[in-house]
Formats: C-alpha cells, structure tokens, sequence
C-alpha cells in the first residue's frame, strides 16, 4: 500500500516509504483505539516504536512531546479529551524491581490507553496486547508495519 494511505487494522504489512507515512498508519490505528487498549510495539533499535508511538499520541489528543521513556520506563500524558495514555519501554527492563512494578500499576488501569515498546521484557507482568504493531526496517526511510 502507498505510504499515507489508510491502513484498516487487518491489514497485511503495510510499506510506507518515510516517517508521514508511519504517522498516517499510526493516525489510523489511533482512531479505533479506546481506553483499556494494550498497544505492544515489536521490532528491532531504531525500528521507529517510538517515532509510531508519537504520533499515535498525537492522533490521540496528546498535546505534549512524545519522547522515549527508555530512562524514566514510563511516561503518562493526558489528551485534551481527557482519556489517559501511557507509553512504556521496557527495554532496560529484563527484570523489574518491585518499585518499579508498583509504579506501573497506574499505568495499567483499563481508563488507559497502554503503548508498550519491548514487552517481552515484561512477560507476565503486562496485560495482554488487544493490538500489536510490528516495525521493520526497509532502508533509511522505508519502513514495512503490520498492524494486527
Ligand atoms: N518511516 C519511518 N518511520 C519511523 N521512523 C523513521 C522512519 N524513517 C526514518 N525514521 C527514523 O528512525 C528512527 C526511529 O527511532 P525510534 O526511536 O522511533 O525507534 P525505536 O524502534 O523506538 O528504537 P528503540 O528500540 O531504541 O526504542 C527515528 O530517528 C526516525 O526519525
Ligand atoms: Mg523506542
């Protein structure tokens, strides 16, 4: 499919050939996205999780930078609609401390819409994904996205 043009969640991999084309998938996604949702990014470094979660985010309402949460695992940003999300990148995770589970608590009430990067760092500790998004790299600007 062209970058840019609608991705309907079934999909099958999806090529968009710059970051637009990233956020129109993202955008698409985004708008089917309701509290309670469990969004879990997979793909490699530097894949663009974070880039499809920023604009994800905004699609959502989010106002504020979208930034990776690498160093603080968890970010929180209320939408001018007032619905919660909350981006989680466990890549620096392989095993949480307690303090740190306890503060993900609040990040994994069903009012919140949860992105997650690198959730396989948090097997058995995150709710289920209700939807993946899995990135690959195809060049410097390409990039092949499933959503499913
Ligand atoms: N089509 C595209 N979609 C997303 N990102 C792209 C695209 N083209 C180029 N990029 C660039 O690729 C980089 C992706 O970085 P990003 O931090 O989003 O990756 P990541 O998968 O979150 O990495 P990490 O595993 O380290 O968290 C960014 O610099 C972004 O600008
Ligand atoms: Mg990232």
């Amino acid at each position: 499919m062209a970058a840019g043009a609608a991705a309907d969640a079934d999909d099958g991999p999806l090529v968009v050939y710059d970051e637009r084309g990233t956020a129109a998938v993202a955008a698409r996604l985004a708008a089917g996205l309701t509290a309670g949702d469990v969004i879990h990014l997979v793909g490699p470094l530097g894949a663009g999780k974070t880039t499809f979660v920023r604009h994800a985010c905004h699609a959502l309402g989010v106002v504020e930078d979208v930034t990776s949460p690498t160093f603080a695992v968890a970010h929180l940003y209320t939408a001018v609609s007032g619905v919660r999300v909350a981006h989680l990148d466990l890549y620096r995770s392989a095993g949480l401390t307690t303090e740190e589970l306890v503060d993900l608590d609040a990040y994994l009430s069903d009012d919140v819409v949860l992105f997650v990067e690198w959730p396989d760092r948090g097997r058995g500790m995150l709710p289920p994904a209700t939807r993946t998004v899995t990135v690959a790299i195809a060049g410097e600007h390409g990039r092949t996205i499933v959503v499913a």
